[in-house]
């Protein structure tokens, strides 16, 4: 028996990185698994990747439209949730001085718009008792140079689970946060780093961490199995920070 056999879990972002890793632990862990993102060869790839116990369905979460489609896809296959991972989402630079209306538009609407409305939509087809997790970061909490935009959209993602907890207290939805710290993923050369600038951004990371290293994609996927499965049964509006002690220290 897996940790989640015989459960329905939909991942956002789950054709790259953190999402990726997710995915794959939890149909390893017994369940089906539908996963989103933008870019369809991706998905593809994912999918197969991940095995027959996944599903692709593309979609952007700032958009509306895509959100109640796949609501939609997933109603008209008869689908149950028992876990939501809002994973989807990303950051770029640009200090206080320089940030656009694009720029904040840019953040916002992939990790604050996008969160609020993939766990909306995605409430009605869910069973009471089940798990949602959102994806923060570390940076909920921590400053950081050119990445105010970011901070605070993941500041936002972190307090929803600390409302939606009590606004599903009578489902029974336990609704928690995950803080990953630096994690190396096909995200920061998404958002224009090179291959220079990623080594030595990891470098001074792990040097500044107390367990001497950046993450993997799977540590948090663990993380986040954790609290999708009944071992977390009691906690609830939490946010479970997978840093290596980077933010703590
Ligand atoms: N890696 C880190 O160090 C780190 C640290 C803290 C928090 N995080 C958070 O972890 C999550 C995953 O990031 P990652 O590092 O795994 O990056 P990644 O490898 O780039 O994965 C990001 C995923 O989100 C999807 N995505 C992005 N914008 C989307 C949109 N508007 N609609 C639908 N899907 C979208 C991407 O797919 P498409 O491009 O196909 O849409 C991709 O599957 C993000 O929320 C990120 O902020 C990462």
């Amino acid at each position: 028996m897996g940790k989640l056999t015989g459960k329905t879990a939909v991942v956002t972002g789950g054709n790259s990185g953190i999402g990726l890793a997710t995915a794959k632990l939890f149909a390893q862990e017994g369940a089906q698994v539908f996963i989103t993102g933008r870019r369809q060869e991706a998905l593809n790839a994912a999918v197969k990747e991940i095995g027959h116990a996944a599903t692709g369905i593309q979609g952007d979460v700032s958009n509306l439209g895509d959100l109640a489609r796949l609501a939609e896809g997933l109603t008209a296959k008869g689908v149950v949730l028992d876990i939501i991972f809002a994973n989807a989402g990303s950051g770029t630079f640009a200090p206080i001085a320089d940030v656009s209306e694009e720029h904040y538009h840019k953040i916002f609407d992939t990790n604050v718009k996008g969160v609020v409305f993939t766990v909306q939509k995605l409430l009605p087809l869910m069973k009471d008792g089940g798990s949602i997790i959102l994806n923060s970061s570390i940076t909920e909490s921590k400053g950081m140079d050119s990445f105010s935009m970011y901070s605070g959209a993941k500041a936002a993602v972190r307090n929803f689970a600390r409302g939606w907890a009590a606004d599903l207290k009578p489902r029974r939805i336990r609704v928690n946060a995950v803080s990953p710290g630096v994690v190396i993923t096909p995200g920061y050369s998404a958002i224009g780093m090179n291959d220079d600038q990623i080594k030595e951004y990891a470098a001074a990371s792990a040097a500044k961490t107390p367990s001497g290293r950046t993450g993997e994609p799977e540590e948090i996927a663990k993380a986040v199995l954790f609290l999708a499965s009944d071992e977390s049964s009691f906690v609830n509006a939490e946010n479970l920070v997978v840093d290596g002690g980077f933010s703590l220290v």
